[in-house]
């Protein structure tokens, strides 16, 4: 039986109740994070409540919850469904209100909710088995504070579903300059002459948690040259390798970008390299 937690409790999914006034659905206006855990270890724990907490002081959200309260409430959640493969999903809102109003209410108790999914067994660095991703390009259409996890999602659901319609699997952002963003869901690295390569850290993208786990990982375990710089849509399209980043795909790797044919047409060496190094590091944090 699954279950879910919800202010202080645990309970069934379907007795799991808020507020039509509650601000995160009438404005969209919370913090989420999703943590990969298997068997009951969970990957990168401390980076992903950390970037929670940040969201939370961006949006001067007032949760009492300590890294340890997460921690417990997290380790409670996976045991009670069942410690597999599992996505954790934690959202915390602004609460509920008795109006509706847009400036942040003053005496507002935050909503907090947590609950699990099943995800595919941990992703292995098999070049034959590894899934193969087809993508689109699209002008970045979000918001100018994307490095903020919020639950307002809709620019990148939208563009998430413009790959979707044309049966792709991820959508790549370009800003109004011409350079690389994110994916609608993930972070983008290329591979060009064996230098891995990534957008910078700005409010354009969010900081994934895989893509600073990957970083760190290349830089201390491989001597694989690593830029962390400006990619336009020229380069991206002539890149030996590009791969997507997040939480349940780990590196994954990208094998057609607006139907052109990226590479040999299938998962690279440096892919395997990279997603082997992660395999092996990736609870060292
Ligand atoms: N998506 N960029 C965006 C816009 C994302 O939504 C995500 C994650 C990432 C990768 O971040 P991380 O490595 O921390 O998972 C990058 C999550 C998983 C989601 O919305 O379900």
């Amino acid at each position: 039986m699954s279950l879910v937690y919800l202010n202080g409790q645990f309970m069934r999914p379907e007795q799991a109740k808020i507020s039509p006034m509650d601000r995160g659905f009438l404005f969209g206006d919370g913090i989420y994070e999703v943590i990969p855990s298997y068997g009951g270890r969970c990957v990168g724990f401390t980076a992903h409540i950390q970037r929670l907490q940040t969201g939370l002081d961006a949006l001067e959200i007032h949760c009492a919850l300590t890294t340890e309260d997460w921690q417990q409430l997290v380790q409670q959640l996976i045991q009670r469904n069942g410690a597999g493969n599992l996505g954790v999903y934690l959202h915390v809102s602004r609460g509920a209100d008795h109006k509706r109003a847009h400036a942040y209410p003053k005496e507002i108790t935050p909503t907090i909710f947590a609950y699990t999914f099943e995800i595919a067994a941990e992703p292995q660095a098999e070049r034959d088995k590894a899934p193969r991703y087809k993508v689109m390009t699209a002008t970045d259409l979000r918001w100018q504070r994307c490095h903020i996890k919020s639950t307002a999602l809709l620019g990148n659901v939208m563009h998430h579903q413009q790959a979707a319609a044309l049966g792709l699997n991820e959508c790549i952002l370009f800003d109004e300059q011409g350079f690389l963003t994110e994916g609608s869901s993930t972070n983008v690295f290329i591979v060009k002459d064996a230098v891995v390569i990534t957008p910078p850290l700005s409010h354009k993208i969010l900081p994934g948690i895989t893509r600073q786990l990957l970083l760190t990982i290349l830089r201390e375990h491989s001597s694989m040259p690593v830029q962390e710089r400006a990619v336009s849509k020229t380069e991206l399209l002539a890149a030996d390798e590009v791969w997507l980043t997040s939480s349940s795909k780990e590196v994954a790797a990208v094998i057609e970008v607006d139907g052109k044919v990226i590479g040999t047409g299938k998962p690279g060496c440096v892919w395997q390299q990279a997603q082997s190094l992660f395999c092996r590091y990736k609870y060292s944090f």
